[in-house]
């Protein structure tokens, strides 16, 4: 064989899959930038990363041991411990006074192997699969690398960014949609839907025969209102949940969905194999998480005095424009009145406030470049710190 053929096949082997070719987190720029500041010996506020500083429950932590200490840790079934399942199961009874059959429960690697498993389970490649913009990036990536066309529908302020049953139908009108996906409280906006908006929602999908999923992720940190679950909704939803957030178990990699019946042996087979089981000392812990409520809850009263502090502080700072910051742990702001590249301008923050934030082209392709997301999961002492820094900067800019 002729050796630049041999060399073109032999490179060939390296190339990564046009499926793999997805965007990366900017945030992860930002956070290796204030890493840098941090070992040059600043002391930077952490507002960009969207995990909780606290640990996982006691009583978690507590039966991780006591497991540990007490033998082997082996595989679990597939859909995961049935003692966790059917806790999942009463903390539905529990929360939303709603009945969850325990056997709809599947336990999965984080709310992000839920959606692998979700995907899989519901769409063929090619299916048009609407997410809302701005929106958590990992929606839309893990639909490309699945071979699912993502179909992004903006949301505006005007309908607290939530998705309508009359864009939804508007987008299915142009071409077909499969499924449609949106998380209440969201990621970036903060914002949430109202029951009544959910359930229309889920009306307008169902009728049009589109598949209804729910990222509940941030349930259980909702300021304005109750967050209502799909569950109570409609057998036919798909709601996916973790431990990540309101039990502050980002490292564990443990949620779980609520499924219609029919999928609960399809997910089953998809889990056998693409990862047996859901890491077992993390299911243990997860169970016994829900001991620890009155911990999380007093966990949750930090957010809710952190969401003061912004909400009170950033007019006076110069921030003066941000969504109503409903649920989960999130500000948006836009920064359009001071540029329109918020990557620079989180660069610059970072470099002159030392704050980092997230910039919004993360989230949202079309407008980011006017919005930053704070994260106010950490102190309050940093967040009041937070909005004197700003101020300052913004004030001397
Ligand atoms: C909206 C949303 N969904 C899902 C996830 C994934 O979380 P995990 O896989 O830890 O459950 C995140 C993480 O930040 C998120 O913000």
């Amino acid at each position: 064989m002729h050796e630049a053929t041999l060399r073109d096949r032999l490179n060939h082997l390296l190339t990564a899959s046009d499926r793999s070719d997805v965007p990366p987190f900017m945030v992860m720029d930002v956070m290796a930038a204030a890493e840098r500041i941090e070992s040059a010996g600043g002391h930077v506020i952490h507002m960009e990363v969207g995990q909780p500083a606290a640990r996982a429950p006691k009583t978690a932590i507590a039966a991780a041991r006591v497991a540990l200490e007490g033998g082997r840790i082996d595989y679990t079934s597939a859909l995961g411990i049935s003692s966790l399942r059917e806790r999942i199961a009463r903390h539905y009874r529990d929360a939303y006074g709603c009945t969850v059959d325990a056997g709809r429960i599947v336990v999965t690697t984080g709310s992000s192997g839920a959606f692998i498993l979700a995907f899989l389970a519901m769409f063929e490649p090619g299916d048009r699969v609407a997410v809302t913009v701005p929106g958590y990036p990992p929606y839309r990536h893990i639909l490309t690398a699945l071979g699912c066309e993502p179909v992004l529908i903006e949301t505006s302020s005007e309908t607290r960014h939530a998705l309508t049953g009359e864009a939804l139908l508007a987008a299915h009108r142009k071409t077909p949609l499969k499924g449609v996906l949106v998380g209440s409280p969201a990621n970036p906006t903060g914002t949430m839907m109202s029951r009544e908006a959910l359930t229309s929602l889920i009306a307008a999908a169902e009728g049009a025969g589109i598949r209804f999923i729910s990222d509940e992720i941030y349930h259980g940190l909702d300021y304005a209102f109750p967050a209502a679950t799909a569950a109570a909704l409609s057998e036919r939803a798909l709601v996916i949940n973790s431990f990540s957030k309101y039990f502050c178990m980002t490292g564990w990699r443990v949620g779980w969905m609520v499924v219609p019946e029919p999928l609960v042996r399809p997910i089953e087979r998809l889990q056998q194999n693409l990862s047996i089981s859901v890491p077992t000392l993390s299911q243990i812990a997860a169970e016994a998480a829900f001991e620890g409520r009155d911990e999380m809850e007093a966990i949750k009263h930090g957010y809710v005095e952190n969401r003061r502090i912004l909400i009170e502080g950033f007019p006076s700072a110069g921030l003066t424009r941000f969504l109503p910051a409903d649920g989960a742990f999130y500000l948006y702001a836009d920064v359009s009145d001071f540029t329109s590249d918020s990557f620079e301008f989180a660069k610059e923050m970072l470099e002159k406030a030392q704050v980092a934030a997230t910039p919004g082209v993360d989230f949202d392709p079309f407008h980011g470049r006017n919005f930053i997301r704070f994260s106010y999961a950490r102190s309050a002492d940093d967040m009041r710190e937070a909005v004197t820094r700003i101020a300052r900067w913004l004030g001397t800019r």
